[in-house]
């Protein structure tokens, strides 16, 4: 394959993140969008439209067996993720890029990750707000060793679990150089959020037990603490590392912030969630792994597991009250179980 190649991307769901994912691929120069879908024709048509009209259609099963694109991209709503996952891997797409959280339950995360695995199929899960310089910044302090030894991992989010929760796990996880857990306890509280399209507890909150000693805390939700620096509702998230040295924290709506051995106080600086920044490292990391099989992107579907099955623990540690040991088996639906017991 030569490194120049483009790539043909097919982007299933043309609502606010398909949009994104499009126009980066589009941008990104290495890929040639040769289909959108969306069963809403009105977004399909703006879509298509803003995009230089790709073959666009009101459903992806035809779309894909047509188009049989390199890379199969879907931006749709949680509760569609197994049926768009086979699509992809029948269709013979070398990459399937999507969005979080990657299932509804351990079940079909499960059956996900076996369909993917045995097809060889390359996936990549969206937690690009990574690619913030904030981030970036934690993330560097974190790895320079200028905290000391991080003993202890926490993200908080106001928003709700469904929207917010894989992605402190998946930061707080990346600050530790992906650790695996042994095992969490949970507790969660409140059913208002059942009915949204990203049903969840309306608070949630989380002990992590890293097999390398680290301790992580995660709350997502309703109760979970404010970040009064931060005025976008949605970004009201603070994720960071503490160190026998020092901390090193990123606020998604306001900058970063830390002690280190040798900051002699407190040290700041910027940074703001920014989907027109983060996207195209993010897809420019696709063409990487695409190119080179050895360049594994670092938002892969595998570390996308790791950290719904702790999400998913600290649902089943809620139901079963007690501590649940990681790797997860197959079991009753989280989030029925949840609503049930709650
Ligand atoms: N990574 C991030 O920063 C981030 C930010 C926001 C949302 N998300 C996630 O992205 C996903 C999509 O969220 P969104 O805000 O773009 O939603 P959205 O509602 O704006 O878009 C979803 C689109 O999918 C379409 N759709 C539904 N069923 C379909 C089908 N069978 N075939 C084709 N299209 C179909 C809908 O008509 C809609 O246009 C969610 O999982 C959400 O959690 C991620």
């Amino acid at each position: 394959m030569t490194p120049s190649r483009k790539y043909t991307v097919v982007v299933v769901g043309c609502g606010k993140r398909g949009l994104h994912h499009a126009d980066a691929f589009v941008k990104n120069g290495r890929f040639e969008l040769v289909g959108l879908c969306d069963i809403d024709p009105e977004r399909l048509q703006a879509a298509a439209r803003q995009f230089g009209n790709p073959a666009a259609s009101l459903e992806a099963g035809p779309l894909v067996r047509d188009t049989r694109p390199d890379v199969f991209c879907f931006c749709t709503l949680p509760n569609l993720r197994l049926e768009m996952i086979r699509l992809g891997v029948e269709c013979g797409a070398q990459l399937i890029a999507y969005e979080k959280p990657i299932a509804t339950s351990t079940n079909e995360a499960l059956e996900i990750m076996k369909l993917v695995r045995k097809a060889g199929v390359r996936t990549v899960v969206s937690h690009q707000h990574r690619y913030g310089e904030h981030y970036q910044r934690v993330k560097a302090i974190i790895a320079s060793g200028a905290i000391g030894r991080v003993h202890t991992v926490y993200g908080t989010a106001t928003g709700w679990m469904m929207h917010m929760l894989t992605h402190l796990v998946d930061y707080t996880r990346w600050f530790i150089d992906n650790a695996e857990a042994e095992w969490v306890v949970g507790q969660a509280a409140g059913k208002g959020k059942f009915s949204d399209n990203h049903p969840s507890p309306d608070y949630i909150a989380g002990f992590i037990q890293y097999a390398n000693g680290v301790r992580g805390v995660v709350e997502s939700g309703e109760g979970a603490p404010d970040v009064p620096e931060v005025e976008a509702w949605w970004r009201k998230c603070r994720i960071g590392a503490q160190g026998t040295e020092g901390f090193a924290e990123v606020l998604t709506g306001g900058g970063w912030r830390a002690v280190t051995r040798d900051s002699g106080g407190v040290i700041a600086g910027p940074g703001n969630m920014d989907y027109a920044h983060d996207m195209p490292p993010y897809v420019q990391e696709m063409v990487g792994w695409l190119d080179d099989p050895a360049k594994v992107h670092p938002c892969n579907g595998e570390n996308a597991y790791k950290g719904f099955e702790i999400m998913m623990a600290i649902c089943r540690s809620a139901v079963q009250r007690g501590k649940i040991k990681l790797p997860l088996s197959p079991g009753e639906p989280e989030l029925e179980a949840l609503a049930r017991t709650l």
